[in-house]
């Protein structure tokens, strides 16, 4: 059994989000209810919007987003804003010299991502991709028992990530300004946690189908390893199962719905019971990776053991090869536009 950390023994920070959209309310909530965490300021390009986050989860400071990074009394930084604009934010918030926790997918393309890794070794500052499902501790407990070899060699994965998204053009998820689709919003989770696992595949084969405004409605790729195969699949417009199977040549692990925040694993070893393991978490579980930051900052680390800047940037370029493969490409816009 691996050792499970209480995101309460991380030490609390002091946090400054950007962009008080849907996910950083999910973020504050389980910040506010199961970490020790504390959120002193919100900043928006919209006063109004920055003033309703403040008051819902009891921020005592709402702001623009320059106003936000020019405040010494913010540790670190969750930018939490769609994705044509993380490039441009993370760059202005390690440029005033803040730790930086980064929605995925952290840019648009692998050579954004090049460019804030890059800035960010140069400053020495913290700068970490908010893939939130790598700090949860059935990743803990696989990765430990991985390593320890009780699932012999990998050889197979399937992992999916499909459910319908209304169709609203305005969204950003069929916005090709914004970066949006299933690949970048979806596809994102099983590659993730494929590199994880596995590393990084040695050749990759995909497929996309397109919406009416030109993002991919559903994505499928293979990473193939030299005795392995895995298979991503995205889609914003098919439920897929979420349950997620991985295949070691010792032992089948089971990853029931929905894969990716699950609090329990099965272990099936041939002809043997199932071995279940089980560890419900606190809040909805991005109390890990808010913890997972804080320790590190406390630390003085520039990156997480667990998520190195080179995996986002290695997973960057899978994202980006796919898109070469698919015919996915996004509009280009000055991101931070008025609201
Ligand atoms: N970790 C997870 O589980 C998870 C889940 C969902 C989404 N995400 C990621 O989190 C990010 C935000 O997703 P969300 O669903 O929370 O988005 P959202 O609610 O639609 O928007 C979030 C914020 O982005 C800014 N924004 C919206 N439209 C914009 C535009 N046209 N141009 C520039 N900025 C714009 C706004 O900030 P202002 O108020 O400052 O304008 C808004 O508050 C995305 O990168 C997404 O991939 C992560």
């Amino acid at each position: 059994m691996a050792l499970i950390p209480d995101p309460l023994d991380a030490p609390g920070l002091r946090w400054g989000f950007l962009g008080p959209g849907w996910i950083a309310g999910i973020v504050a909530e389980c910040l506010r209810t199961a970490t020790r965490q504390r959120l002193v300021a919100v900043g928006s390009r919209s006063a109004e919007r920055a003033q309703a986050f403040a008051q819902r989860y009891d921020v005592p400071f709402a702001g623009t987003y320059e106003a936000v990074l020019d405040k010494p009394d913010v540790d670190v930084v969750y930018i939490a804003t769609t994705n044509n604009t993380h490039a441009e934010l993370a760059t202005q918030a390690l440029d005033a010299g803040k730790p930086v926790l980064l929605e995925k997918t952290i840019t648009l393309d692998a050579a954004q991502a090049h460019s804030l890794a890059s800035l960010a070794v140069a400053k020495g500052i913290f700068f970490m991709e908010a893939m939130w499902t790598r700090f949860l501790p059935h990743m803990v407990e696989l990765r430990h028992r991985l390593s320890s070899g009780q699932l012999g060699e990998l050889r197979y994965a399937h992992v999916d990530s499909g459910y319908r998204d209304p169709y609203d053009p305005a969204s950003r998820i069929f916005s090709r300004s914004l970066g949006g689709g299933a690949l970048l919003d979806r596809g994102i989770y099983p590659v993730s946690f494929i590199v994880d696992l596995f590393g990084m595949p040695s050749s990759i084969t995909a497929r996309s189908i397109f919406t009416d405004t030109g993002v991919d409605a559903h994505t499928t790729a293979l990473l193939s390893y030299p005795n392995a195969h895995a298979t991503a699949v995205a889609s914003i417009n098919v439920i897929t199962p979420q349950d997620v199977y991985i295949g070691g040549t010792d032992m089948l692990v089971r990853l029931a719905h929905e894969w990716w925040a699950p609090t329990r694993l099965e272990f099936q070893r041939e002809g043997r019971e199932r071995d279940v393991w089980e560890h419900p978490t606190r809040a909805r579980g991005y109390e890990y990776e808010l913890a997972e930051v804080a320790r590190c900052v406390a630390e003085g680390r520039t990156e997480s053991p667990t998520l190195p800047v080179s995996q986002s940037v290695g997973i960057m370029e899978i994202l980006d090869e796919i898109r070469g493969q698919c015919g996915i490409t996004f509009d280009h816009q000055h991101p931070l536009g008025s609201p």
